[in-house]
């Protein structure tokens, strides 16, 4: 049976509603210019140019991949651009945006009358679009061996590591490899067919600091040469790559 109270919840929830639907409705349009990168390689010929788009805020989630994602399904299905996650763990909608290199879920679009521009990131070949070709990148994460190298543990299950050396590796281990410091660093834009760059040095450390991993005299040696990782002149980005591109060149001078 009904009670008073929840009869008239019942009865005030489609009001409720059917307010809340028309304040949505009746908010004014909130444009906003979105100028994209663009580049078909089918047409090779044609230079790349920059689109735009307009968006009504308010109609919009928050974020500048909630435009790009507007963009792809009501304007424009063409548009081409990685995005997986939509919560800044995956990496892959990394982009320079206003002239940073950020990723495009975490960045907030700016209220203000300004137009957005977005451009795939920088010094990388283009695939398409806001696409950049991220072998080169890849491949050099491949070749610090980026994994555990350590005998089998002594119980036969598990590696132990005590809270302090564990400590040890924060602020390297959250990496999410997006290259969005790599790619704003001059030294790997003009050498990075053999200088590592931040995200990858970061990571050559991270295992060269990991207390259980065995193989820290090998993996120094193999960074031993002008390039992979002299290049760097400690430009620093969010997690802090620069801090770990110090503590690998420290551990090269005392090895
Ligand atoms: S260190 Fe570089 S690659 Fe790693 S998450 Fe930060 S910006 Fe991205
Ligand atoms: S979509 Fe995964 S980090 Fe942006």
């Amino acid at each position: 049976m009904l009670t008073p109270a929840i009869a008239r919840a019942a009865r005030a929830a489609p009001r409720h509603a059917r307010t809340l639907a028309t304040a949505v409705e009746s908010k004014p349009e909130h444009l906003k210019s979105f100028k994209v990168y663009r580049w078909n390689p089918d047409k090779p010929t044609e230079k790349p140019y920059l689109q735009e788009y307009k968006i009504d805020l308010n109609k919009c989630g928050p974020m500048v991949l909630d435009a790009i994602l507007k963009i792809k399904n009501e304007l424009d299905p063409t548009l081409t651009f990685r995005r997986s996650c939509r919560e800044g763990i995956c990496g892959s909608c990394a982009m320079n945006i206003d002239g940073v290199n950020t990723l495009a879920c975490l960045k907030r679009i700016d209220k203000d009358s300004k137009d957005v521009k977005i451009y795939p990131l920088p010094h990388m070949y283009v695939i398409k679009d806001l696409v950049p070709d991220m072998t080169q990148f890849y491949k050099q994460y491949k070749a610090i061996q980026p994994y555990l190298q350590a005998e089998k543990p002594a119980d036969g299950r598990e590696h132990l590591q005590s809270k302090e050396d564990r400590k040890k590796l924060d602020g390297m281990y959250e990496c999410i490899l997006c290259a969005c410091c790599s790619t704003s660093c001059p030294s790997y834009w003009w050498n990075q067919d053999q200088y590592l760059g931040p995200a990858v040095l970061m990571q050559a450390y991270r295992w060269v600091a990991d207390s259980r991993d065995t193989q820290k005299a090998a993996r120094l040696e193999k960074l031993a040469n002008p390039f992979s990782l002299y290049r760097c002149h400690t430009i620093f980005n969010w997690l802090n790559p620069a801090k770990a591109i110090a503590a690998l060149k420290q551990e090269m001078a005392s090895a």
